[in-house]
């Protein structure tokens, strides 16, 4: 019934060739264009690092003021789209909000925009990085319920980001350098991944030649998963419901059990079979910001639980370690980021590495529409019986 290998969960499956990012799961290594993640977090702006994954280089001084120029002038987003928020429950998800107004952006940009034109691929990574940040802070807002904040050009891109979230029309919001810092290194660590599952989607989606907000949103939609970058949210969630030190082991056998669906949130990768080099430069951003805004219990427990885990020979044996997400909510949380928007944060950062992969994939020659086969399993070929006859 099939002729095609069967490759469940793609798990050595190459679906394209690119030059963006290359990892090694056994050394635990992550390289942008070449470029040491540790090196580039260390010495690095985000968008100098957005910079590289689009273009391939690192900018002059000149080319990344102009970058950053461009990015702070395309911050706005129509203020027609700011109605779609009305549509939504005050309640609602800000990951559903996103997904739903980023795909509606292909409703403000279509009919202009020539895919087959580099300007106007360009146009649309600068429009997408640059925008992110304003829905994600309006889905905030409308959650809340507090007035949305028109985005300010003299700012980072973090300390923007931090303004829509927190100022109000009434009151300035001070930005902190630490935690407009720390964002920013974290938003490096979560940038680009090469073909993680939403970044596959965002490719599989643009192969049509879809709209690339559109593709985008595809890629949006996937990040929400627990299992990807909703892990960050369920992370927090996990060690609030662990409680105390002495809950571990109790957790830890929970997840050891192949009849109980707990897992331990922010353990294991498919790549990483060593260490995830972002989860350890993570750590050591996590005591920085706890010394400055106060300890969180949760790091304790987090610490704690991580120990205890490597020392198990059910996690040695499977090679399972922290990833990024296992810290990353610590951080946010004690910037004052709320948990539903961990997963915001994320697909901020991870903008400009989908939409880096799509202008790779639409400028490829070799570009073919996505489209995997299968393993047939079904009934064989039969005749439709009459409606008598059936049952
Ligand atoms: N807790 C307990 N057992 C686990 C865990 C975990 N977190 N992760 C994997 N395992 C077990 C799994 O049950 C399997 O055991 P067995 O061989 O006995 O069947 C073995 O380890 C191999 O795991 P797998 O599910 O086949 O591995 P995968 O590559 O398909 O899944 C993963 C990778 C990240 C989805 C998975 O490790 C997981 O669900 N982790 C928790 C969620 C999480 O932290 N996700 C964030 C990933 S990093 C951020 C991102 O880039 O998305």
């Amino acid at each position: 019934f099939g002729y095609f290998t069967y490759d469940p969960g793609f798990v050595s499956t190459s679906s394209c060739k690119s030059a963006i990012t290359y990892l090694d799961g056994d050394k635990g290594e992550l390289l942008y264009r070449g470029y040491p993640i540790e090196q580039l977090a260390e010495q690095c702006s985000h968008l100098e690092v957005s910079y590289l994954l689009l273009n391939g280089e690192l900018p002059t001084a000149q080319q990344l003021t102009d970058f950053e120029h461009i990015i702070s002038h395309h911050t706005l987003i129509k203020d027609a789209l700011l109605k779609f928020f009305d549509g939504f429950n005050y309640d609602a998800h800000p990951m559903a909000m996103m997904t739903g107004v980023v795909g509606s952006l292909a409703g403000f940009y279509h009919d202009n925009l020539n895919i087959l034109d580099p300007e106007h691929r360009k146009i649309t990574a600068h429009r997408l990085i640059a925008k992110m940040p304003t829905i994600a802070a309006a889905c905030y807002k409308h959650n809340i319920q507090q007035p949305f904040m028109y985005p300010r050009n003299d700012l980072s891109y973090c300390g923007n980001l931090l303004h829509m979230m927190f100022a109000t029309p009434c009151e300035e919001y001070e930005i902190d350098p630490i935690a407009e810092k720390a964002m920013d290194v974290l938003f490096i660590l979560h940038a680009d991944h090469e073909q993680n599952a939403s970044t596959s989607t965002v490719r599989l989606a643009g192969s049509s030649d879809a709209n690339p907000y559109a593709a985008i949103a595809a890629g949006i939609a996937c990040l929400w998963g627990p299992a990807h970058g909703g892990a960050n949210e369920a992370v927090l969630r996990m060690l609030d419901q662990i409680g105390d030190v002495s809950n571990i082991e109790k957790y830890i056998a929970k997840a050891k059990d192949k009849n109980d669906s707990f897992k331990l949130m922010g353990f294991g990768h498919r790549v990483y079979k060593n260490f995830d080099p972002r989860a350890k430069i993570i750590k050591g951003i996590c005591h920085q910001v706890l010394a400055k805004y106060g300890n969180d219990p949760r790091m304790e427990l987090a610490m704690r639980l991580e120990e205890i885990a490597l020392r198990d020979e059910y996690f040695v044996e499977r090679k399972l370690y922290p990833n990024v997400d296992f810290y990353s909510g610590i951080i946010y949380k004690a910037l004052g980021i709320p948990v539903e928007m961990f997963t915001p944060m994320f697909a901020i950062a991870r903008t400009v590495g989908w939409i880096s992969h799509w202008v790779e994939m639409i400028s490829d020659p070799a570009k073919k529409i996505g489209r995997p086969r299968q393993l047939y399993i079904g009934a064989a070929k039969r005749t439709v019986p009459g409606l008598g006859e059936r049952g």
